[in-house]
């Protein structure tokens, strides 16, 4: 089974977060802010969900900027990442959910095997975003401020593809 670390300075990314774990309660079977967690616990997982809202002015979140260099000490070979992102299109339309890419860049350096990592920008209206690579977002995106009415379809939509894309990872 997965684990899925989350960073949040509010709260909205928790429950988001718990939300994505009943989208994937076959793969998933613990949810835990990144600021209770040691490098040993992301160790452990070979499938890992990691994901939190975005800052400042496309920043992570603190509890995630504090546990980046123990990413640093992580062997990411042969394990499969997902990711998210929680951030507000209207407010901060310049660097929506920006972070993401901080922890994509982080992982894929590491060595992970990254899936659900091309994930259509259509329906979201914003002016840019340093989490999108060749036209689409690298993982799953929620607004909550402005669509929260849509973050149960997203997720689901998006399990499916982590779901079919880890089933190919792992065999
Ligand atoms: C001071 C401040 C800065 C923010 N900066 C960004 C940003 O750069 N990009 C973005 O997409 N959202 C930004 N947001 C919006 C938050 O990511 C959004 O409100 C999110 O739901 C907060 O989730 P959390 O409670 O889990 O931290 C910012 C919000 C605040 C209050």
């Amino acid at each position: 089974m997965g684990k899925l670390f989350y960073g949040t300075m509010t709260g909205n990314t928790a429950a988001v977060a718990e939300a994505i774990q009943a989208a994937l309660a076959d793969l998933i079977d613990e949810v835990r802010c990144i600021d209770r967690a040691k490098a040993d616990d992301l160790r452990a997982c070979d499938l890992l969900i990691l994901g939190g809202s975005t800052w400042g002015d496309g920043e992570l979140t603190d509890d995630w900027a504090d546990f980046m260099p123990q990413l640093d000490q992580i062997d990411f070979n042969g394990k499969t990442v997902a990711l998210f992102g929680v951030g507000d299109q209207v407010s901060y339309t310049y660097n929506f959910v920006s972070a993401m890419k901080l922890l994509y860049d982080k992982v894929k350096e590491r060595g992970a095997r990254v899936i659900a990592d091309k994930i259509s920008v259509a329906g979201f209206e914003f002016a840019h975003s340093e989490s999108v690579v060749d036209g689409a977002f690298v993982g799953l995106v929620i607004d909550e401020m402005n669509e929260a009415e849509l973050t149960q379809a997203r997720i689901e939509s998006w399990a499916q593809t982590v779901r079919q894309e880890a089933a190919v990872a792992i065999a």
